[in-house]
């Protein structure tokens, strides 16, 4: 099969023959129709971000696509179905998994991380984890749910847990943050979207934002954030990555708020430990998503409540995947998606 395999320190991918995986006991051979392009693989390419395999490695965890071979002991799909996989695995055993806290599993592995994703023809997965996906969905729009749509569902909904008429900012409107701010809306709450990049602004608007923040037409922005919601946010959302927006996000609280960090840093961040104590603010980290969490993703989809079409910008054929990087890289489109 052809797959765009990561090899050590290169900042492009190589599109290869490999041999195609075959399922093992409770397994199922996946063949990819889509499967998006997210920003956490630019960690590995362009910012010295291991993965927890080591390369060469098959990258990309966003994908959707059609089961095409199953071990004979399994019974939960069959071939033909349509389905979408999630982004992390979990064991379902551990003391994480038993508390529904898959995503924290002490056996977790993220596709195109600790084992071979989805740039790839095909993938092998454990058949348990599989979500199916309706006929009336595209797989290519679908695809996207694994991480950009799943990760915001959980970071509203079970992290931050935000409540009808709060106030939300989401500092970060790219593939993932623009699905925070429809979670958001959606749960009820208002929201203003922010961000340096005027187009995604207008989109966070089709998608439920109030109100829009571009950082770059104030000295501070946290006092903008403030002075729009009467003293600040009741939850601000860090949907980037990066020390200084974690802080704005923080700075934007109103007493009693949280802030729950969905962008990967690296870096140490500086927050006044002053105001966690005397305003009573919430640190609150979000990872992925669980798996018992895509029906009601997907029945949102159906309803026509979350909206893809604004997110999905185009496709890429395999062959063009660095192409599509660059685009990633220059802030082009919103979520573009490789079609092996
Ligand atoms: N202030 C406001 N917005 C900014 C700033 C800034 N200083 N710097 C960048 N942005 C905006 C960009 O304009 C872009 O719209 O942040 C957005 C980032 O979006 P993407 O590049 O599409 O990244 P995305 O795939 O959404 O991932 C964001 O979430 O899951 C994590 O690892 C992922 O850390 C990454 C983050």
């Amino acid at each position: 099969m052809k797959a765009a395999v990561l090899r050590k320190g290169s900042p492009t991918l190589e599109v290869l023959d490999v041999p195609t995986p075959a399922p093992g006991p409770g397994q199922a051979l996946v063949e990819i129709a889509a499967c998006g392009m997210c920003h956490t693989d630019l960690h590995y390419l362009d910012h010295g971000v291991s993965t927890f395999k080591a390369p060469p490695i098959i990258l990309g965890h966003e994908p959707a696509g059609t089961v095409a071979a199953l071990s004979p002991d399994v019974t939960n799909v069959s071939e033909g179905d349509r389905v979408l996989i999630p982004a992390v695995l979990s064991c379902g055993r551990c003391s994480y998994c038993r508390a529904g806290r898959e995503n924290l599993c002490d056996h977790l592995a993220m596709l195109g991380n600790h084992i071979d994703g989805a740039y790839a023809e095909y993938v092998v997965v454990p058949a348990n984890e599989l979500v199916p996906v309706p006929d009336d969905l595209s797989l290519e729009q679908v695809s996207v749910v694994a991480d950009a749509v799943s990760t915001p569902y959980h970071a509203v909904t079970k992290r931050a847990k935000v409540r009808p008429g709060e106030t939300v900012a989401v500092v970060g409107c790219g593939g993932v943050g623009l699905n925070v701010v429809q979670c958001a809306a959606v749960a009820g709450a208002s929201v203003i979207a922010v961000d340096i990049n005027d187009d995604r602004l207008t989109i966070a608007r089709e998608l439920g934002a109030s109100e829009t923040l571009n950082p770059t037409t104030t000295d501070r922005p946290d006092k903008a954030l403030r002075k729009l919601t009467d003293g600040g946010v009741d939850v601000a959302f860090e949907v980037i990555g990066k020390p200084d927006t974690i802080g704005l996000a923080f700075n934007a609280l109103r007493r009693g708020g949280r802030v729950c960090v969905i962008g990967f840093s690296h870096e140490p961040v500086e927050l006044a430990a002053s105001k966690i104590m005397f305003y009573e603010l919430e640190v609150i980290g979000s990872l992925g998503c669980g798996g018992g969490e895509y029906p009601e993703i997907i029945r949102l989809i159906e309803e026509g409540r979350l909206k893809l079409d604004p997110i999905v910008s185009g496709t890429i054929p395999l062959e063009q995947i660095n192409d599509g990087f660059d685009k990633l890289r220059a802030g082009q489109g919103i979520r573009w998606v490789v079609t092996p």
